[in-house]
Order: C-alpha cells, then structure tokens, then sequence
C-alpha cells in the first residue's frame, strides 16, 4: 500500500507565541502518525502558552528554542532549516509573520525559515482586527507571492470569547496541507466529484428512514483527491470537518443527491458514488407529525432511482466512475455484478459484516474490482490509506487511456 507523502518526511515545526499554541501538539501528533520525523521550534513567546514537555514527548525530538548555546549543532541557525523537507509554523502570530517578510532573523525560527530551501507552510491565528489590519494583509500577500503556502485562519470563537475570522485552523487542515505540499500532485487539473453519508427519507415532518453510514470514507476519498492536486465536491449528507481545498454540496435524501450528482457529473472527470443511497423511500411523506395516539402508521415504500446506474448510463467519454458496494455476502460475486450492470470502471467492496470494517469505523478493509482486472484486496487499514489506494487506482485508469 503506498505509504503517506509525509512518512519519512523531516518536518520543522515551529510554534509561535499564541493561545492556540495548543493545537500544535495534535498536529505534531498527526504528523508523527502519518510517518514524518518532527523537530519542534518554539519562541520564546510561545513558551508563555505551553510547556515543553508535552510538545517534545509527542514530537520525534526534544523541542529547540535556544539559537545560542544549542546541545544539537554548533550552528543550529542553519543546520535545522537545511535539513528540513518541510517547515511548518503553526499558530503563527502578527509578528512572527512581519519578521519572516522582513528575513528578520532574530531567534532559531526565524534564522531557520530563511537558512531553508525546504517550502513553508504557515498557518496564521490573530484576532480578527489583527487577520485585518493592512500590514498584517500586505504581509501574508507578500508571502504568498515568494510561494509560502498560507492555511487561513478559521471564523470562530477567539481567545477572550471574541467571534471572528483568526482562528487557526484545524490540526487535520494542517496535516492536509502538509500532505498537498509534499504528495505527489497527480491529480492536478482533474476534478472528482465524491458523494459521501446516508441518505435520510423522510416519513413526516420529523422522522426519517437513514442508515448506519458516517460519511468518513467518502470524506477521505475526497480528502485524498484534493491533497494530490485535484479540484473536488463533496456531496455529502453529513457534516464532519470540510477536507481542506473540497466544495460542499450538502443534501439530505436520495432525490436531491440525484440531482446534485447529474449536475456535477457534467462537469467533473471523476464521479466517486461513496455514499450510502437509500434503496426505497416512504411513497408518501405526511405533512405534519405523525400523532402517536392515531397508532402505528403503515409506511408504503417506493424505490429511490438508482443513481450510479444512471450516471454510468450517461457516462462521459473518458470519465471515471467509481461505485462503492457494502456487502455481507458472496463479496466479490455482487460487487463484479454490480460493476457490470452499473457500467462502472471501479468498485470498491467491502464486508461490513467484519470486525472493524465498514460503516462508523476508521478503518476498512476493501477489494478492488475493475472490469478485466483480477481483484486487489487491501487488508484493514485506515480510511484515509484507503483512499489513498483508490485514488491510485483511478489515477491508474485514467493512464491506461
Ligand atoms: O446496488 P448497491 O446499492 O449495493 O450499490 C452500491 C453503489 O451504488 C454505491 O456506490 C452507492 O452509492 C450506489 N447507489 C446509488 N443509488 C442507489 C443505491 C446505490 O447511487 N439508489
């Protein structure tokens, strides 16, 4: 299975003096996860909002601060910033983002972020009148025109209970740009279009037939897609975190995700059913709320239109469709039907009747079934690595053409 662009990844990250200084830790513990080697930096400033000790036991060395007297190297003003495949600064403040513009080399961070041809990622977190102020402005667009890669800051609660755009941004954001940054961008210029989650169909007012589905594979799918360079929708029934870079669609039944997915099958190359459509749907839907005193009501079902049939009945020459199948029996003898009748290039089976796979888990264990292929199985994994193996079978497809 390939492994994730970050493992065996040297990555400086560099923690500046802000209350969401925090969250660096996850991201240091993301990124340990996925593979890389983390070598923390932290300001004097930030030494105000967190300690040490936790920042270096979940990095992969003890955290640096120090440009003199440094135990590492003699000269830690260059030593760390040539050795780095990536740099992170995570949160970075007003003014740490002034002294990077200006090469203002004044501590190791500093002196490492220009002693670096390594691409830098910064993720600024302010409050919101800081986000704004010109000079805080003109600095990120100078930084964006030298191809420094800026995650912006979120809109919500900030530091004091202020509401408003500074808040930075999600530990998985960051990871997800790490992954852009450094994974391979073959997706560039293709766009996919991902449904992910249950459909809900409702029976009154309040009540509605939904499945056990929770939208994390379809999520990764479209996580993965966007880190390798692809332009990506989501359409999705549920809301976890957006995935960095991905458009929402959000739908709720079968009938509304037809038709967000006909539209953008129009227009994208790559169509990924991850979604759990509802198979039937109640005929009639009561108005108000059904009365509980009026007994137990008899709900007529219909069939929802099936709707990765008919995307692979109006399938665009060199379009890639992508059909997911959930299966408790016979695996490989339903999925290879269902990729023959829907006229799909790829489906993606699994057994949700085995441990750990399938519906509400992080991880899955998946076949591969392509029309003239032999069957892959990829053993249990997570979501994401799984993804990752799909998107390499779809970017496989689209070479073979
Ligand atoms: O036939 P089955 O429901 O097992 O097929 C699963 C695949 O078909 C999934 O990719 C699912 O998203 C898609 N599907 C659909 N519309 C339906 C039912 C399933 O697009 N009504």
């Amino acid at each position: 299975m390939s492994a994730s662009p970050l493992a065996g990844k040297r990555i400086v990250l560099g923690v500046t003096g802000g209350i969401a200084a925090y969250k660096a830790i996850e991201v240091s513990r993301r990124l340990v996860d996925a593979g890389a080697h983390v070598v923390p930096i932290m300001t004097e400033a930030a030494h105000h909002f967190v300690g040490t000790t936790t920042l270096s036991a979940l990095a992969s060395e003890p955290v640096q601060t120090e440009l003199w007297h440094n135990a590492t190297s003699p000269i830690p003003h260059t030593f760390v910033g040539q050795g780095a495949d990536l740099i992170i600064v995570a949160p970075a403040t007003a003014k740490s983002i002034a002294a990077y513009r200006m090469g203002y080399s004044h501590d190791l961070l500093q002196n490492t972020l220009i002693a670096t041809r390594a691409p830098v990622i910064v993720c600024p977190a302010m409050h919101t009148e800081m986000w704004e102020h010109p000079s805080v402005v003109d600095n990120i667009a100078v930084l964006r025109s030298r191809g420094v890669h800026i995650v912006e800051p979120e809109s919500g609660r900030l530091a004091g209970g202020d509401e408003g755009a500074g808040r930075l941004a999600s530990p998985e954001s960051i990871v997800a740009a790490a992954e852009r940054v450094l994974g391979p961008a073959d997706l560039a210029g293709v766009s996919v279009v991902v449904s992910a989650g249950g459909t809900r169909e409702p029976i009154d007012a309040v009540r509605v037939i939904a499945n056990r589905s929770s939208g994390k594979q379809g999520y990764a799918v479209a996580a993965e897609a966007a880190a390798r360079g692809a332009s990506v929708t989501l359409v999705t029934t549920v809301s976890l975190p957006t995935p960095q870079g991905c458009r929402i669609v959000p739908v709720e039944t079968a009938a509304q995700m037809q038709a967000a997915m006909e539209q953008a099958a129009a227009t994208h190359d790559v169509v990924v059913m991850a979604a759990a459509v509802a198979d039937f749907r109640p005929a009639q839907v009561a108005e108000g709320k059904l009365k509980k005193r009026d007994g137990a009501p008899k709900i007529i079902l219909e069939p929802t239109p099936d709707i990765l049939a008919g995307l692979g009945s109006n399938k665009r020459v060199g379009q890639v469709l992508v059909g997911f199948a959930a299966e408790t029996d016979d695996l490989v003898a339903n999925a290879q039907s269902k990729l023959d009748k829907k006229h799909l290039d790829l489906i993606v089976a699994n057994d949700v009747s085995a441990p750990g796979v399938g519906f509400a888990h992080d991880t899955n264990a998946v076949t591969l079934l392509r029309p003239d292929a032999e069957p892959v199985e990829i053993d249990l994994a997570s979501k994401r690595d799984i993804a990752r193996v799909v998107i390499d079978a779809i970017i496989a497809l689209r070479d073979a053409r």
